[in-house]
C-alpha cells in the first residue's frame, strides 16, 4: 500500500486531519487499533470552543453539530453557597462555546469518510512505525492474521496518550513534562434534565463539583475524587447525595446511564515532530478535563498540521513542517496554563495557606473584570496563530 500521509488513530485529531487533507486532494490511509463500536460509545468532554466549531464547520464535518449543539453564551461559578454568573460573550465581543459530545462528533467524521468510499481500517493490530528519519517512511501493521505494509510520504501520530507513535521517538529526541494530580474526576451521564442551563463549577468544602450537559434530557456530573477511587465504593445514592451537597439546590436526578473515574493530569512532549513523523492531539499533550480543552487542542495542532502539509505536497517545501512544532507548542502551553489553573483553582487541596490563597482568587475573580475577561477568553478559545 501507499499513500501521501499515513494516519494513526481514530480519534477526534486522525478523523479531522484525513477529512481536511481529503478536502485539498492530500490522500490519506487511517489505522485504527479499536472497533468502530469502541471508538463511538467512548466518553469524553463534550465542549467545543469557537474556533473549534468553525473548524469543523469548515472540514464539512459540522451539519449534526450545528443542528444539535448546545450554544452556551456563559457559565456559573458556585462557592460558599452563591452563583456568581461568567457572561462570556460580553466578556469576549460575542464568543460563544458549544456544547457536542466528542464521540458524536467522531461518529459524524467515521461516516461522512466511510461514505466517500475513503481508506479507514478499524481492528488492526500491531502497529509500528519505521525510517522516520527517511524520505519514506513506513507503517507496519496486521489485518485479518495478514501483515501489511504502508509506505508514506509522512505519518501522523494521532494515536492518543498510550499510542505507540510517541515511544517510537528515540527519548534522547524527547523531553517530557508531566504532572500528576493527587485526585480524579467521578462522572455520570444521567437521563436527567440540566439543573441549568449553563455549566455549572462548583467549589465545596468536600471537594469540586461540575454540572454539564449532552442534550435537554441527558446531563454529565462531575465529582472531585481521589486519585484512587474505587468506582464500586459509589453508589447511585451516593453519588446523587454529594452532588446535591456540593451543587446546592437544583440537581435534576435520574437514572445513571455510565459511571467512570477520569484521571487528572497534565502533559506535554517536545518536540512534536520527528523526521516525518508528527505528533497531533494527545499523542503529544494531554491536559487535566476542567475547561474540556482536550479535543480543542487536538483539532488546533491539526490545523497546523494541515497547512504545513498543504504547502509540502504543493511543492512550497519544509519551512511550515519544521515550525509545525514550535507553532503548537506555542498554544498547548497557554491552554496547559489555563487548564491547570483552573484545575487548582477549583480543587480541594488541603487546609493551609494555597487553599486559603485559592478561595482570596475565586472571590477577587469574580469581582474583577478584568479577571473574568482573562477566564472568559481563554474558557471560549485562544485566537489561532494563522
Ligand atoms: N494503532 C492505531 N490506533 C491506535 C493505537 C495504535 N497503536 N493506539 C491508540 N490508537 C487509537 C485509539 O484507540 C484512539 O481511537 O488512537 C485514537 C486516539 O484518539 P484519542 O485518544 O481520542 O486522541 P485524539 O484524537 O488526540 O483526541 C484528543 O480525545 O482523548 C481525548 O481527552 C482527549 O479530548 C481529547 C481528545
Ligand atoms: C463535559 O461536557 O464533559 C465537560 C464540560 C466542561 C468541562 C469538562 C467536561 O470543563
Amino acid at each position: 500500500m501507499r499513500t501521501q500521509v499515513g494516519i494513526i488513530g481514530a480519534g477526534p485529531a486522525g478523523l479531522l486531519l484525513a477529512q481536511m487533507l481529503h478536502q485539498r486532494g492530500i490522500d490519506s490511509i487511517v489505522l485504527e487499533a479499536r472497533s468502530r463500536a469502541h471508538v463511538e460509545s467512548r466518553i469524553r468532554a463534550g465542549l467545543l470552543e469557537q474556533g473549534s466549531v468553525e473548524t469543523l464547520t469548515q472540514a464539512g464535518v459540522a451539519e449534526r453539530l450545528l443542528r444539535e449543539g448546545l450554544v452556551h453564551r456563559g457559565l456559573e461559578l458556585r462557592f460558599g453557597g452563591q452563583g456568581h454568573r461568567v457572561d462570556l460573550a460580553g466578556l469576549t465581543g460575542g464568543k460563544v462555546v458549544t456544547i457536542y459530545g466528542q464521540q458524536e462528533a467522531v461518529k459524524d467524521m467515521i461516516a461522512i469518510r466511510l461514505a466517500a468510499g475513503l481508506p479507514l481500517h478499524f481492528d488492526v493490530e500491531d502497529v509500528a512505525v519505521h525510517d522516520l528519519a527517511s524520505p519514506r517512511p513506513r507503517i507496519t501493521f496486521r489485518q485479518d492474521g495478514q501483515d501489511r505494509v504502508i509506505d508514506c510520504d509522512v505519518i501522523a501520530g494521532c494515536d492518543g496518550f498510550h499510542g505507540i507513535c510517541r515511544p517510537s521517538i528515540p527519548p534522547t529526541d524527547l523531553i517530557a513534562f508531566d504532572r500528576i494530580y493527587p485526585f480524579a474526576w467521578l462522572g455520570i451521564l444521567a437521563q436527567a434534565r440540566p439543573m441549568s442551563e449553563e455549566l455549572i463549577y462548583a467549589r465545596h468544602t468536600d471537594g469540586f463539583a461540575l454540572a454539564t450537559m449532552r442534550s435537554h434530557s441527558i446531563s454529565r456530573l462531575y465529582l472531585q475524587c481521589a486519585a484512587d477511587e474505587d468506582v464500586s465504593a459509589w453508589s447511585d445514592d451516593r453519588i446523587w447525595s454529594a452532588l446535591r451537597k456540593r451543587l446546592g439546590d437544583g440537581v435534576q436526578e435520574g437514572p445513571i446511564l455510565q459511571k467512570g473515574v477520569t484521571a487528572m493530569r497534565s502533559f506535554v512532549a517536545e518536540p512534536m515532530r520527528h523526521g516525518r513523523l508528527f505528533l497531533a492531539g494527545d499523542a503529544a499533550h494531554i491536559v487535566p478535563p476542567t475547561g474540556a480543552k482536550g479535543m480543542n487542542l487536538a483539532i488546533a495542532d491539526v490545523r497546523v498540521l494541515v497547512r504545513a502539509l498543504e504547502a509540502f505536497f504543493a511543492g512550497r517545501g519544509e519551512a511550515l513542517m519544521d515550525r509545525y512544532s514550535a507553532t503548537c507548542l506555542d498554544r498547548v502551553w497557554k491552554v496547559q496554563r489555563f487548564s491547570w489553573w483552573m484545575t487548582q483553582l477549583l480543587h480541594r487541596q488541603g487546609d493551609g495557606f494555597d487553599e486559603r490563597v485559592r478561595i482570596a482568587e475565586l472571590d477577587y475573580l469574580t469581582g474583577s473584570a478584568a479577571a473574568l475577561t482573562t477566564l472568559a477568553e481563554n474558557y471560549v478559545g485562544l485566537p489561532y496563530a494563522d
